[in-house]
């Protein structure tokens, strides 16, 4: 392709600044892109966030469908809030644009379902945000669950968390959020830990959640608006006999809830890794065998800090390469619907106060 690709942004808040910093980086650099249009339903947002950082010659809209319509885009970042992830992504999917969007990919199973299948017809590129997996931690971690020297993975325990940490604004709302600290932080632990093993089929779930500090006033200064879960437990079976053991945390009363854990019948791995967002762990890793009868643990040491390149980087740069190459997506949906099946059963489960089966309809 030899003209630039015409690039959109759907939402300017917080993240959308990621996005841009990446894409006018590759623009300066590699000048194979422009970002030509900026959304969000703010008036003046747009406005706002192209003169803070520096994005010239760029249209403005309110409107994302508008956009879509008049801009003749080749890809878009859908940065919204999720409760607008499905609705932004499969416009601009029926128009014929590729999309990277922001983690978690919806709020509930069917609207993942349904971008999956606007994906499918519009034989375009989806990708969700799923930044940590370009990072060095978790790709080392992946190779060595992968390479089959724990031999057969049967228990993980994953999550993570923080003792205070409430986001605030559109994160805490139902009406914007929709799902609170597991749809936030939970993905990712279950991302790190379901991309490892290869996506295995999830089974069924019992899960619990509360909201007990994000709604005491005396706790968190915004109770009186917030409407979404502080923290989620889960016991999730997936096909294989693997279990996974899920807990995650906006805010609870003790610092952390663990580090992850993976059992394998050959050995063990533990992984501090509290706040995966970012893809750096928080600590070596600790490696555990038997070998001759003795029972012995060595740490796997992490890149230096100065060989760690951001995670963004390759969120954003792999998602332009598959769109000059046609593909495929780099953080596919066949997997993140997987992800988002169990954020999905987790919710029900919790509701309902017993186990559900996870079952995702065909696309
Ligand atoms: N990958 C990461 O590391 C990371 C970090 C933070 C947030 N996120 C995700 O990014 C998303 C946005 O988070 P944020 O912190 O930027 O939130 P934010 O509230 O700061 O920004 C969201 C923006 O989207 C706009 N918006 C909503 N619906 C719209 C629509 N239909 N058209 C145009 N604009 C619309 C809002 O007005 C707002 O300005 C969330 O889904 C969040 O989970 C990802």
């Amino acid at each position: 392709m030899d003209r630039k690709l015409r690039i959109g942004i759907i939402g300017c808040g917080g993240i959308a600044e990621a996005h841009a910093n990446r894409y006018m980086q590759r623009q300066r650099e590699v000048g194979d892109i422009e970002v030509v249009a900026l959304c969000d339903i703010i008036p003046g947002k747009a406005e706002e966030f192209a003169k803070g950082m520096g994005i010239p010659n760029v249209n403005f809209y309110e409107n994302h469908v508008e956009m879509l319509d008049k801009e003749n885009l080749d890809g878009v970042s859908v940065c919204t809030y999720n409760r607008e992830h499905a609705r932004c992504t499969i416009d601009a999917l029926n128009r014929g644009v590729n999309v990277v969007c922001e983690k978690p990919m919806s709020v509930t199973l069917d609207e993942a379902v349904a971008m999956c299948k606007a994906e499918k017809e519009s034989g375009k590129i989806l990708s969700i945000g799923f930044q940590p997996r370009f990072a060095p931690d978790m790709q080392q971690m992946k190779e060595i669950v992968r390479s089959g020297d724990l031999g057969k993975v049967y228990y993980i325990q994953t999550g993570g968390g923080r003792r205070r940490g409430i986001p605030g604004d559109t994160f805490i709302k139902d009406s914007t959020a929709g799902l609170g600290a597991v749809g936030d932080i939970g993905c990712y632990s279950l991302d790190m830990v379901l991309d490892a093993l290869n996506y295995p089929k999830p089974l069924t779930v019992t899960a619990f959640m509360s909201d007990y500090i994000g709604t005491n006033p005396d706790q968190y200064e915004e109770a009186a608006d917030f409407s979404v879960d502080d923290f989620a437990a889960a016991f999730i079976r997936l096909e294989g006999g693997i279990i996974i053991d899920f807990r995650i945390a906006w805010a609870m009363n003790v610092d952390t809830p663990g580090d992850t854990v993976i059992l394998g019948t050959e050995g063990g791995l533990r992984i501090p890794s509290d706040d995966c967002w970012n893809g750096d762990f928080c600590g070596d890793m600790t490696m555990y065998k038997t070998v001759n009868g003795d029972n012995i643990e060595y740490t796997i040491d992490r890149l230096p800090d100065d060989q760690r390149q951001s995670c963004w980087i390759g969120k954003i740069g792999s998602f332009v390469d598959a769109i000059k190459t046609g593909g495929p997506s780099p953080i596919p949906t066949s997997q993140i619907i997987i992800n988002q099946a169990i954020i999905d059963a987790i919710v029900r489960s919790a509701k309902l106060g017993k186990e559900v089966e996870v079952v995702i309809p065909e696309i």
